[in-house]
C-alpha cells in the first residue's frame, strides 16, 4: 500500500511527531471528533411519582418515574443531546407469557412518551424499543412456543406494538428483537396507520452477548430469563459477514438507520457496516460496557472521564453516526467543559 507523503522519504525527512507538538495542532489535524449531538441517552422508566431507584450493576444509572424522565429529557435537551431512548420496567403483575402489556395504549412507555412530548414538544427525539422482553414472564423478546421464540406470530405483535408507540408520539421505532422480516412488516404497518414519517432504527446486527447482563437487571428481565439465552435469534459473536447480510436485509425492508450492538467489542462490525452501506450507523455502548468502565473508575483504576470520552471517540472513528450510551449526560457535560 502506497502512503501519500511517503515519497518524500522516511525519517529524518518525515517526523510524525511534528504534527503532535501542540494541542492546537493536534486538534487541527484530528480526523474524528465527538460532540453531544452524536449521543442518545437510554433511560429506564418505573411506575410511581418523584422517585428513582439505583441499579446495583450499573452504578450511577437510575430507574426513574415518568416525572423524573421528563426532567432527564429536559437536561438532555439543555446539554444538546438530540434524543433519548426509553425502556420500561414493567411491574411483575403486568407480565404475561404473551407480553400483551406491550400493546396497552396506557402502558408505562406510552405514558412516558406522551409526558415528554407534552413538556418538550419536538425539542428532543424519542426513540422507543420494540421487543417483548420487558413484558413477558419468560424474558424473551417474542412469543415462546415449546421453548422456541416463534418468528412470524411475534412479528405480528411487534407491528401492533410499533403502532401503539407511534400513536403515543415516538419519533423513532427501534426494533431490538432480531425477528426475521420485522422491519418490512413494521414499515408497512406504520405507513398504513398514517405514520409514514416515523423512522425505523433497526437493531440490525445485534449479538447474543453476555454484555447485556446489567440491562436485564435494570429492566427486571434477568430473573425471568433465568438460564435461558437468546442464541436462536440474536447473532453469534463469531460472525461479521452475517452482520452485513442482516443489515442488507433490514435496509431492503426499509430501515432508516441500522445499529450494531454491543459496541466496543464489535468495532470491526461498525466499521464494516459503515464501509459497505451509505446509511447512518448507530452503535450501542451497552450496559456491560458501562459497568466495566464504571467499576474500574470507582476503584481508581481508570480515569473515568478520559476512558469514557476515548471509548466514544473510538465509536466515531469506527464510523458510527450515533451512539447510545448511559454516559450521555456526563459525556455531554465534559465535552462542554472541554471547549
Ligand atoms: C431487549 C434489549 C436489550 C438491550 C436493549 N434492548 C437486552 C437483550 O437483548 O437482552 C440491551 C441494552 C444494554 O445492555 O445496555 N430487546
Amino acid at each position: 500500500m502506497a502512503f501519500a507523503g511517503f515519497e518524500r522519504g522516511p525519517y529524518p525527512q518525515t517526523r510524525m511527531r511534528r504534527m503532535r507538538l501542540h494541542p492546537w495542532l493536534r486538534s487541527l489535524v484530528a480526523e474524528t471528533d465527538l460532540s453531544a449531538t452524536d449521543l442518545i441517552w437510554p433511560l429506564f422508566i418505573i411506575e410511581g411519582t418523584d422517585a428513582t431507584e439505583s441499579v446495583p450493576s450499573m452504578p450511577g444509572v437510575q430507574r426513574m418515574t415518568i416525572d423524573r424522565i421528563v426532567k432527564a429529557a429536559e437536561l438532555a435537551a439543555q446539554l444538546g443531546i438530540p434524543a433519548i431512548a426509553l425502556f420500561p420496567v414493567t411491574p411483575a403483575d403486568k407480565k404475561t407469557a404473551d407480553g400483551k402489556e406491550a400493546l396497552n395504549r396506557d402502558n408505562l412507555i406510552c405514558r412516558a412518551i406522551r409526558s415528554v412530548r407534552d413538556k418538550l414538544g419536538n425539542s428532543i427525539g424519542i426513540v422507543t424499543d420494540v421487543a417483548l422482553d420487558p413484558y413477558t414472564t419468560h424474558g424473551h423478546d417474542g412469543l415462546l412456543i415449546d421453548g422456541y421464540v416463534v418468528n412470524d406470530p411475534t412479528v405480528e405483535v411487534l407491528c401492533q406494538q410499533s403502532i401503539v408507540q407511534a400513536e403515543a408520539g415516538a419519533d423513532v421505532i427501534a426494533p431490538s428483537d432480531m425477528m426475521d422480516g420485522r422491519i418490512g412488516r413494521i414499515r408497512t404497518a406504520l405507513d398504513q396507520s398514517g405514520f409514514s414519517n416515523v423512522a425505523i432504527l433497526s437493531y440490525a446486527a445485534k449479538y447474543a452477548s453476555a454484555f447485556y447482563g446489567p440491562f436485564r437487571d435494570a429492566v427486571g428481565s434477568s430473573s425471568s430469563l433465568g438460564k435461558g439465552d437468546k442464541g436462536t435469534y440474536q447473532m453469534s459473536p463469531s460472525n461479521l459477514r452475517e452482520a452485513l447480510h442482516e443489515v442488507a436485509l433490514d435496509l431492503q425492508e426499509g430501515a432508516d438507520m441500522v445499529m450494531v450492538k454491543p459496541g466496543m467489542p464489535y468495532l470491526d462490525v461498525v466499521h464494516a457496516v459503515r464501509e459497505t452501506f451509505q446509511v447512518p450507523v448507530a452503535v450501542y455502548q451497552v450496559s456491560g460496557e458501562y459497568a466495566m468502565l464504571k467499576a474500574a473508575a470507582e476503584r481508581g483504576w481508570l480515569d473515568e472521564r478520559k476512558v469514557v470520552l476515548e471509548s466514544l471517540l473510538a465509536f466515531k472513528r469506527a464510523g458510527a453516526s450515533a451512539i447510545l450510551t448511559y454516559f450521555a449526560p456526563d459525556a455531554a457535560t465534559w465535552l462542554q467543559q472541554d471547549r
